[in-house]
């Protein structure tokens, strides 16, 4: 098949691609989706094929008003959590997953009670969803288990010849996938953070819990709240090792380890020091720059092609810091050497 490329003023050609059962990569703020029609079952199964994602791991539906959840009929009931959310944080980087209705096909929900909804904020997503005139179920659009795309080129690098189109809309703001919360649970609880921090959800809701997966490799037999953070996840090729300890610390263990096969992942701060190839996410107290470029360098990591070690720093937990922590440690596949222990 011919991937198309698309301009932000052909957002009527990737609706109908979407109305007639296509695929099409969509820019959202905070990384592109590989969108279907949500309410058609066939046209959802192939965004799985393209991915190669396993059919137990379920997408997020994409709306582009709240209404359009009633609407589309997509949930049993809407909780006042959800109101209270969708208040202070839509359109944005925040999915909300509620007790789903029986219009959400099976390949959406991947079997669960329950369906996943986000109304993103970039006015390229939100037009699409308004011109196909349906829910656009999207994943991220890159091959399952690599890092997720935050440009129409990504997008590209991974799907040529696998979807219809892929529509350019520039690149991802916020560099990670959005917050996902279960608002079913008794106590909502985050089981991916994103751009909207834990604090944040707390101002609104009072309590709010973090799921053990967030932080921890799932223990053997564990069932997961989110099916897809029992996946590597987000894994360059090359082997990443997160590196525990200060600065001077990090600097020195890479120097000892300096090869032409070793890279850094690091910030500004540490550049002039390290004698080996570096990639900096940004200032190091600078957790929204960081998340903007963690994928993009996780991606050029595999670029030059003779990098077969990346060293990281543990990222700080604060804040956005959680979800790079959390994505970088997942493509580490939970490798941390403790500098201090050593
Ligand atoms: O920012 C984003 O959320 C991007 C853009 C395209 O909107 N989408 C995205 O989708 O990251 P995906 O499929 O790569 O990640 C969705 C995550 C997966 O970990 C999946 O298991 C979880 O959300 N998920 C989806 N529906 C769920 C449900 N009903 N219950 C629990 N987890 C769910
Ligand atoms: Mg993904």
């Amino acid at each position: 098949m011919k991937t198309l490329v698309l301009d932000k003023t052909q957002i009527d050609t990737a609706a109908n691609i979407l109305k007639n059962g296509g695929v099409v990569g969509i820019p959202t703020e905070t990384v592109y989706g590989l969108a279907a029609d949500a309410l058609n079952g066939e046209a959802v199964a192939k965004i799985f094929k393209a991915k190669g994602r396993p059919m137990d791991n379920p997408l997020i539906v994409h709306i582009a008003d709240f209404s359009d959840i009633t609407r589309f009929d997509l949930v049993s009931e809407i909780p006042e959590s959800a109101k209270a959310l969708a208040e202070a944080f839509w359109p944005g980087p925040l999915t909300m997953i509620m007790k789903r209705t029986d219009v959400v096909p099976k390949e959406v929900s991947a079997g669960l009670d329950t369906v996943a909804v986000r109304f993103p904020a970039h006015p390229v997503a939100q037009a699409v969803i308004k011109a196909a005139d349906t829910p656009l179920a999207a994943p991220s659009a890159n091959l399952s288990g690599s890092p997720s795309p935050t440009t129409a080129r990504h997008v590209l690098n991974d799907m040529d010849g696998r979807i219809d189109a892929v529509l350019d809309g520039g690149s991802s703001e916020v560099g990670v996938e959005s917050t996902v919360i279960t608002l079913a649970a008794e106590v909502p609880r985050v089981l991916r953070p994103g751009g909207i921090t834990v604090e944040m959800l707390r101002e609104v809701l009072g309590e709010v819990e973090v799921d053990d997966a967030v932080l921890h490799r799932l223990k053997d037999g564990v069932q997961a709240a989110s099916p897809g953070m029992k996946y590597k996840h987000y894994a360059p090729k090359a082997n990443v090792i997160l590196l525990k300890g200060d600065d001077k610390a990090f600097i020195s263990y890479v120097n000892a380890h300096a090869g032409d096969e070793v890279c850094a992942l690091c910030c500004d701060e540490d550049l002039l020091e390290l004698s080996v190839k570096t990639l900096s996410l940004g200032r190091r107290n600078d957790y929204l720059t960081q998340a903007r470029y963690l994928f993009d360098c996780l991606r050029r990591i595999d670029e030059n092609g003779t990098v077969k070690t990346v060293y990281s720093r543990l990222p700080s937990t604060k804040g956005v810091g959680l979800a790079v922590y959390n994505r970088l440690i997942r493509a580490a596949g939970f490798e941390v050497i403790d500098l201090e222990a050593l």
